[in-house]
């Protein structure tokens, strides 16, 4: 959609159209869209449409906010959840700043959050489209600004000016070009390859202390610069972003993860880990304890599994594969926990009978830390759920001490 549309959308008889479109539903959808074509143009009634089925897929992420506002497919795959939004906006209000210029602000969505906590917003992105729909977000505080630039085009204030100022990056992380049938754009990875890039991210740091960036989960540990904090953060266990914070809005410098859900947030820091070095890793399985330990994924993305070791008092299966072990049961906001029923070698003949003689005739496999086809394990197990009337059994299949084990759970 370019700018031009957005605008016929966002103003009069586009406006009044989109409005009055019913809940989108896919089967009825191409015979609404034929009707609307005897009254409006089909350009415009395509949009709508488009706007309709976007606005559907949004409410996951802005709840009843979607139904007011504008979507790009790459706008909205991209944009933060309002409710990680507001954690953003909730740091650089509670450093005491009142202005955050927003450099790539796509659809507005951490923008619309920085406004909502009072904050001055000044925000710019390089696609003109992506601006206007900005705006339109944007359009219940006043004091907000959307401007079609790049990040380097920006005049950031200077001196007594910028007291209170906060930067805000959210690099893109997908190629404009070629779409897919949805349309959306190829992803990137690369640290070089976002826009602006990570180099350019560091120098707005350098240059304007209070400065938040969001990446990508991936974000290497070696990468977070001297005295800043990175934060990976999941809701409801999926690992969405790790943000950079940098001077006033670093809490803690280091590796930090939140974990969210609509109920609360835990965070978990590297002061709660133990030392590496303190822990011998387990010699084998058979010193694998009565409880299983799996932190949330942002504590493993963030390197913390340590804070799960420290505080169940347990061992880490073996390094890196980020399930603990412990004699004691402890509960966590932040870990799931499991009742060990069985710890073996990997041996599908021997495991097999296990799960026969209590019982099972098919598996939910679990693994990590290791290079194995789950389907593969299933059908040598012969758990395919075609006995009679068996149960199923949790498998985690993991390393111990080198070798590949296999331990029969059940969460508690
Ligand atoms: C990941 S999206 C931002 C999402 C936004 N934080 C939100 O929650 O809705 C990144 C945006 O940056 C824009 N962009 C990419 N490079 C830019 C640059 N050099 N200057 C300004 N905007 C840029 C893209 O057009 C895209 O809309």
């Amino acid at each position: 959609m370019d700018a031009a549309m957005v605008d016929r959308l966002a103003t009069g008889e586009g406006w009044a159209l989109l409005q009055s479109l019913p809940a989108y539903d896919e089967s009825t959808a191409l015979q609404l869209q034929e009707k609307l074509r005897e009254a409006f143009d089909s350009d415009l009634v395509a949009a709508a449409m488009a706007q309709s089925r976007l606005r559907a897929r949004a409410v996951d992420k802005f709840g009843d906010f979607a139904a007011g506002m504008l979507f790009t497919p790459d706008g909205l795959e991209q944009a933060t959840r309002l409710s990680l939004a507001a954690r953003h906006a909730h740091r650089f209000a509670a450093a005491g700043l009142r202005e955050v210029y927003d450099l790539g602000c796509g659809i507005g969505a951490d923008a619309m959050a920085f406004a909502g906590l009072d904050l001055v917003v000044r925000a710019v992105d390089s696609d003109a489209a992506t601006a206007r729909i900005a705006a339109i977000n944007l359009r219940h505080w006043p004091s907000a600004r959307v401007t079609h630039a790049r990040a380097d085009e920006v005049r950031l204030p200077l001196g007594e000016a910028a007291r209170h100022l906060g930067l805000w990056l959210d690099p893109a992380r997908r190629v404009s070009g070629v779409a897919d049938h949805r349309g959306r754009t190829r992803r990137v990875f690369s640290l070089d390859a976002i826009s602006p890039t990570w180099d350019e991210v560091q120098a707005f740091a350098a240059r304007t202390p209070a400065t938040g960036a969001k990446l990508s989960p991936s974000f290497p540990h070696a990468a977070l610069p001297d005295g800043a904090e990175a934060q990976w953060s999941s809701w409801h266990g999926e690992v969405l972003e790790c943000v950079v914070w940098w001077g006033p809005l670093a809490s803690q410098p280091g590796r930090t993860a939140a974990v969210c859900s609509a109920r609360a947030t835990h965070v978990v820091s590297e002061a709660d880990a133990a030392p590496a070095a303190d822990e011998p890793p387990l010699p084998s399985v058979t010193a694998i304890r009565e409880w299983l330990y799996e932190p949330d994924r942002a504590v493993i993305r963030a390197g913390l599994t340590g804070a799960l070791v420290a505080a169940v008092d347990g061992t880490e299966l073996g390094t890196g594969v980020g399930y603990v072990t412990s004699p004691a049961a402890y509960d966590l906001p932040w870990a799931r926990r499991y009742r060990v029923l069985e710890a073996m070698p990997l041996s599908p003949k021997a495991l097999s009978r296990w799960l026969r003689d209590h019982g099972h005739d098919r598996v939910t496999i679990k693994k990590r830390g290791v290079t194995l086809d789950a389907d593969l394990l299933r059908r040598q197990l012969k758990m395919t759920g075609r006995g009679k009337g068996g149960s199923e059994a949790t498998l985690v299949v993991t390393r111990v001490a080198g070798a590949q084990v296999a331990l029969v759970v059940t969460p508690a």
